[in-house]
């Protein structure tokens, strides 16, 4: 490994974030790999060091659909009104358009959405959009280009840190944008998870977790920059990116600034920030698992709310199995019956509520706390209580 890396946080053996097990493979030795989170003292980027093939995290078995939050689509809505009011563009590509949340608001013949899941793209394909079960790289950019021509507005939300080679990613966009056109990016934001403690935004997916400082010197290489910043709540904070060509000369906004010194005056850019996170994270740990022994030697009931990706990091770091976790709830489908990676607690659909023999809940879906906690007013009237692990374990 170069100088330049430095690795700062070990998260311990973990399996494939989204690997939810079938009851006949719950025998079965799974898969895992190390979990170590490094920082390059260069460019600032943050990253996981092991990672997995693309073709092994996105196949036809993918399990997460955008549409099934609420909150995801509210926030599409809004943005692709802003776009459609704002840049009026004449057509938009759309990497990793999953079952289609964002493209579906706009007119079927101005979007193409790439999507390499083929059981997510086929939803979107239904709906009668123009959608390619392909990863995003050199031989689909060249096929788009023939096929499409060239696009003014590239949106791409929470996909682009999962793709391992990013200059790759950037110089092929470069390709298909217009010399005029706008590249928008929305990412979980690296500042936002250091403060918050939110350390499950790292698994094997997750191949980076961007921050403005960090994102900007890879565009830089690419001839590409950011110039306005949008933070969002969405994610557990995040962070929508206005990208141009460099050669185009639209002004740096103020948000971009901003948000670049907020990020290095709160050390983003210094090694020993990260040595810091790293000790709240093994302080949140032991927290957490004692907090979950203490309800559980009162003979509480818990359960798990959102068997998310990123609650397979706490759940596997933690160890917190299915002793002290009576099982999940989640809304998804291709989550439902199946038992969470590494930590095996099952799944059970979603219906109408918590049931009434639950005394807590653990938010594994804790990004969407407001949501849940609105839709659970009845459990928490009669008494159910919640259980977050951000900013520090404790009970809501
Ligand atoms: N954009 C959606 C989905 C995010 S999930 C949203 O914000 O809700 C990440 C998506 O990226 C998955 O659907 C996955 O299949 C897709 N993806 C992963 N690698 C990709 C690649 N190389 N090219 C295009 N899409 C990719
Ligand atoms: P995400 O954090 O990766 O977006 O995943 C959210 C998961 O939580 C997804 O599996 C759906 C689930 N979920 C529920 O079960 N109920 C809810 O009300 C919400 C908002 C999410």
């Amino acid at each position: 490994m170069s100088k330049e890396i430095v690795e700062f946080l070990d998260l311990g053996m973990q399996p494939m974030a989204n690997a939810f097990l079938k009851k006949n493979q719950l025998l079965k030795k799974e898969q895992k790999y190390k979990l170590t989170i490094c920082y390059n003292k260069i460019n600032y980027m943050v990253s996981i060091k092991n990672t997995f093939s693309s073709k092994k995290m996105f196949n036809n078995k993918y399990p997460y659909r955008s549409s099934m939050s609420k909150s995801v689509q509210k926030s599409f809505l809004y943005l692709t009104d802003k776009i459609k009011k704002k840049f009026k563009p004449k057509n938009i590509l759309e990497i990793g358009s999953n079952d289609g949340a964002f493209i579906k608001y706009f007119e079927k013949k101005k979007v193409v959405g790439i999507e390499p899941c083929a059981n997510v793209e086929v939803i979107t394909k239904r709906m009668g959009f123009k959608t390619y079960p392909k990863f995003w790289n050199d031989k689909t950019s060249r096929m788009i280009l023939k096929r499409h021509g060239k696009f003014d507005l590239i949106f791409s939300a929470n996909t682009l840190s999962h793709i391992r080679n990013l200059n790759n990613v950037f110089k092929n966009i470069y390709k298909v944008l217009n010399d005029n056109g706008i590249l928008i990016i929305e990412d979980p934001s690296l500042l936002e998870c250091l403060k918050r403690n939110t350390y499950d935004q790292f698994y094997n997916e997750h191949i980076y977790v961007f921050s403005t400082v960090s994102l900007n010197n890879i565009l830089k290489n690419n001839n590409l920059e950011i110039y306005k910043i949008e933070n969002l709540e969405i994610h557990g904070g995040s962070l929508r990116y206005y990208i141009k060509k460099k050669s185009n000369n639209i002004k740096l906004e103020n948000s971009f600034k901003k948000q670049i010194k907020k990020e290095i005056n709160f050390g983003l850019t210094k090694v020993s920030t990260y040595f810091k996170f790293k000790q709240r994270v093994q302080i949140s740990k032991k927290k957490l698992l004692n907090l979950f022994i203490r309800l559980k030697k009162k003979e509480n009931k818990i359960i798990g709310y959102g068997a998310t990706a990123k609650s397979t990091t706490i759940l596997n770091y933690c160890k917190i199995n299915s002793t002290l976790i009576d099982y999940f709830l989640d809304t998804t489908p291709d989550k439902q019956n199946k038992f969470t990676p590494g930590t095996k607690i099952k799944i059970k659909k979603y219906k109408n509520g918590v049931s009434k023999d639950v005394n807590y809940v653990f938010l594994g879906a804790w990004n969407f706390k407001k949501e849940i906690l609105k839709k659970e007013k009845k459990f928490i009237r009669n008494g159910g209580k919640f259980i977050t692990h951000t900013p520090m374990p404790k009970i809501l």
